[in-house]
């Protein structure tokens, strides 16, 4: 029978783990950009980078509503603030303007980058500590 402590443990190694998906993701979509790789291939990175980071959100959020995290509405806001970039990439990208996508796509990955070693990280160290 597994306890609170082992949910706790493998949510944060689940969580760990979508980071990495997270972060390949948004690699992946800097090299094609930089590489100026073709409009197919940099929608394709794009659309796998919102749609996951859309569902590890998701989760991220239920599980800190099921935590009564207290920190909850600062850190939406920063998931918010990263759904908001990668739209703006893609309309940027639509358009054609892709001299802007790549300041932009550097700029989201310092920003997930700060959000996972500080945010991420503090509500990691709550789910781990005992209630
Ligand atoms: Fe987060």
């Amino acid at each position: 029978m597994s306890s609170i402590s082992d949910f706790n443990n493998s949510a944060n190694v689940v969580t760990d783990g979508e980071h990495e998906v997270q972060l390949s993701l948004l690699a992946a979509l800097c090299q094609a950009v930089r590489e100026g790789r073709d409009v197919e291939a940099v929608t394709l990175n794009l659309g796998q980078l919102r749609s996951y980071s859309e569902a590890h959100f998701a989760s991220e959020e239920l599980l800190m509503r099921m935590k009564s995290y207290d920190d909850y509405a600062a850190h939406v806001q920063d998931h918010e603030h990263m759904l908001d970039a990668f739209q703006e990439i893609a309309t940027n990208h639509s358009l054609g303007n892709s001299a802007l996508i790549a300041g932009k796509v550097e700029d989201v990955l310092g920003f997930i980058q700060q959000h996972i070693a500080t945010r991420d990280r503090h509500f990691a160290e709550m789910v781990r500590s005992p209630i």
